[in-house]
């Protein structure tokens, strides 16, 4: 697996605008001018957005979407879950507003590579953390990857663009806790089953701790790959301040904390010591 590139890479600090807002269920989603993070992104980065009033503690949000949009160049669409003050002030920001933006931050999904034979992959998308499966999905496809995807929340309100899945998967399994659409269940009821169907070689997911720690064991059990992307709490989101501990086993058996927001967030499946994380 790897992704070769001449993209720019490395974040970069700037002032953001806000270009469009607009509410989707329990998210709204912020499309941001934000120069230069949109054209070093890989699925699976993400951006850290200042919060009025408070210098040190950013909000970390996946990259979900990038646009040309016309004469703004490259773009870039964040979804906001306003779970508390910061994400409220976020999601509440007019057209035109001026946010401090650093991106892309941390390690993104391994690709395969462009000439390997054609790789089956299920992708699962846990709620808000659905947001980085869509681009994921298109540059999968453009490898001539063939995609399935599972998306789950626990009711209509949380499912994340499931409906706009179908752009970039061959198959998508749509799964609410409720069933109020899709099958009933969770992720762990449903898993073991489209990755059968699948045949999938690699899973890549992101979300809850407790939601991937089931998707990693259903990968290992039906012989696939996995790479997990958990949404952890990040204080500075840069790597400085130690505060996102993400307990693994290293390539040399030692087991060892790396910072999430800077090794990770996306790690093996079945490096992850998931009985010493919190879920
Ligand atoms: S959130 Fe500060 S090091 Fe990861």
């Amino acid at each position: 697996m790897s992704t070769p590139s001449t993209a720019p890479t490395g974040p970069v600090h700037v002032t953001g605008t806000v270009l469009t807002t607009r509410a989707v269920g329990a998210y709204t989603h912020l499309t941001l001018v934000a120069p230069g993070i949109a054209e070093r992104m890989r699925p699976g980065t993400f951006v850290a957005v200042s919060v009025e009033g408070q210098l040190l503690a950013r909000r970390a949000f996946w990259i979900h979407r990038v646009r040309h949009a016309g004469g703004h160049g490259m773009t870039l669409e964040i979804v906001v879950e306003q779970v508390g003050a910061g994400s409220r002030w976020l999601a509440a920001q007019p057209v035109g507003a001026k946010l401090a933006v650093t991106g892309p931050l941390g390690r993104p999904f391994a690709l395969p590579k462009r000439d390997a034979d054609p790789v089956s992959c299920v992708l699962v998308g846990d709620g808000h953390g659905a947001a980085p499966m869509f681009l994921l999905g298109e540059r999968l496809r453009e490898r001539g990857a063939v995609v399935t995807m599972l998306v789950a929340g626990a009711d209509e309100a949380h499912l994340l663009s499931a409906l706009e899945a179908r752009r970039s998967a061959r198959s998508v399994t749509v799964v609410t806790e409720d069933g109020s659409v899709g099958s009933r269940g969770r992720v762990a009821d449903h898993i073991g089953e489209v990755l059968r169907r699948a045949a999938a070689d690699v899973v890549y997911a992101a979300g809850r701790p407790s939601v991937l720690r089931d998707v990693a064991e259903a990968a290992e059990t039906h012989g696939a790959w996995s790479q997990v992307a958990p949404e952890l709490p990040l204080t500075c989101a840069t790597g400085l301040c130690q505060g996102c501990p993400l307990p693994v086993v290293g390539e040399d058996g030692v087991a060892r904390t790396v910072r999430s927001c800077y090794e990770g967030p996306v790690v093996r499946g079945d490096r992850i010591r998931w009985t010493e994380l919190a879920p």
